[in-house]
């Protein structure tokens, strides 16, 4: 198995271009099973969890055509591509696929809303916690879909096809949000949604369904509403860029020093984060460019944060956050208010000399002179770029062992930094 190997110490300076959003574009690919013309999406991200989705769409009957490089393209610029689902050739969604990534459960909904049929795997826990799908089942039940478990899959029927309803979230949830938006959008008559996700990746999905015919209003707030239409077609649409990238790589310039552009970052997708890091003594400025992130000699100063859905501080951004205060001058609290086991990077970050007292749902983290390079590994992949970050920052050498989580979410991540002064290099088996 690969491993990254980072030499901590050098400040970063330099451009590093922000990919498409992984969280927008899992979605957006799903939503290409509602209509039998071409999505096309632009700025898609290479990433394994991309590639993972590919294979499961295919198997429900998506042809797709990845767009190659132009001349002169970069690297790293995001690919376009044309996915097709002309027939639905299979509705089941099997465990060996499922079990691999979560997101892939949402294909419940594209398959009910268009074929009035669906058997897919439950996707089970995960390393952040149990994660249920409950809500997602109620959202689908309330649009008129009978929902049975036989085996540990979800059987969902809707014969006569979904019929508009009222859905009411008792707890903000975005991929509830996000299937109850697919399935809304091909049911017959009027949906609302109430307490629905606002995060920005819930709008690029509405927008993109806007372009296909649906008729959404509200996408960003915590009530939508939805008419249904009787049937989608095809659009194009480009990949709302990575916030939760974004402000990882923003809290990787805020640990080691230095002076980087993110080009291409949207503020407005994580102001509560950009927030936080002004706090903590970090120079935000932000442009038509992108947002540059500068700490030229400037102490890390210890902020409070309490994760929360979206316009608040990102559960994805959590652990991040933690690597950084693990610097700062005093304690700081992190509060993880979205996940029940989010803090599987405690352990880890303490092997670099970290003090972390975990309390409950609240880490208190006391700000150490100095953190030392060491052998570490993370169960998740924000709790992996953690590591990272951390190591830019520690003396000596850090090797982090199961980096395939790194490359399900994070496209390019060895040569964005090592482009930035960073000594960072991957270590193949
Ligand atoms: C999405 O997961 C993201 N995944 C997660 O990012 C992100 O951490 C999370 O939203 C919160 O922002 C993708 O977009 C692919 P939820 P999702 O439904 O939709 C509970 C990453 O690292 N809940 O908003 O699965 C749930 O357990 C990933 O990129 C139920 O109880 O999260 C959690 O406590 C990790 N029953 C809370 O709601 C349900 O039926 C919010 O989860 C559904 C959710």
């Amino acid at each position: 198995m690969d491993r990254i190997r980072i030499v901590g110490g050098p400040e970063l300076h330099g451009v590093i271009p922000i990919s498409g959003a992984k969280n927008a574009a899992l979605p957006l690919m799903i939503a290409s099973l509602l209509t039998n013309e071409t999505l096309t999406l632009e700025n898609v991200p290479r990433l394994a969890d991309i590639t993972a989705l590919l294979r499961i769409l295919q198997n429900h009957g998506v042809d797709y055509k990845i767009d190659g490089k132009r001349p002169g393209e970069v690297q790293t610029t995001g690919r376009t591509l044309h996915l097709q689902a002309a027939a639905i050739v299979d509705t089941t969604a099997p465990y060996d696929l499922v079990s691999k990534m979560r997101a892939s459960f949402w294909v419940v909904a594209p398959l009910l809303a268009r074929m009035g049929e669906a058997k897919v795997s439950l996707p089970g826990g995960c390393a952040i916690g149990t994660r249920p799908v409950d809500f997602l089942l109620m959202a689908l039940e309330k649009l008129g879909a009978s929902i049975e478990i036989e085996a540990g899959y979800v059987v969902a029927k809707a014969r006569k096809g979904l019929r508009g309803g009222e859905i009411v979230f008792p707890k903000v949830t975005v991929g509830g949000t996000h299937t109850a938006l697919m399935a809304a959008s091909l049911a017959h008559g009027d949906t609302t949604i109430h307490n629905a996700a606002r995060e920005p990746e819930i709008v690029d999905l509405a927008d993109c369904l806007v372009k296909m015919g649906a008729k959404i209003k509200g996408a960003g707030t915590s009530t939508i509403e939805i008419s249904g239409v009787a049937r989608l077609g095809g659009a194009r649409h480009a990949v709302l860029p990575d916030r939760i990238e974004t402000g990882t790589y923003a809290m990787a310039v805020a640990m080691a020093g230095g002076d980087v552009l993110l080009e291409g970052a949207r503020p407005e997708l994580l102001q509560s984060a950009l927030d936080t890091l002004t706090a903590s003594g970090v120079d935000i400025i932000s442009s038509n460019e992108g947002i540059r992130v500068r700490r030229n000699g400037a102490p890390i100063m210890p902020v409070d944060v309490s994760t929360d859905p979206f316009p608040g501080f990102p559960t994805d951004l959590q652990a991040q956050f933690m690597a950084l205060m693990t610097r700062a001058k005093g304690a700081s609290r992190i509060t993880e208010t979205i996940f029940e086991n989010r803090f599987m990077h405690v352990q880890e970050l303490a092997r670099f000399g970290a003090k972390i007292r975990l309390d409950n749902d609240m880490a208190i983290v006391t700000g150490v002179e100095k953190l030392t390079g060491a052998p570490v590994m993370a169960t998740d992949l924000r709790a992996s770029v953690s590591l990272v970050i951390a190591a830019l920052a520690a003396e000596g050498e850090t090797m982090v062992h199961r980096v395939y989580h790194l490359d399900r979410g994070f496209e390019h991540l060895e040569q964005k930094l090592v482009a930035c002064g960073a000594v960072i290099e991957r270590l193949a088996g």
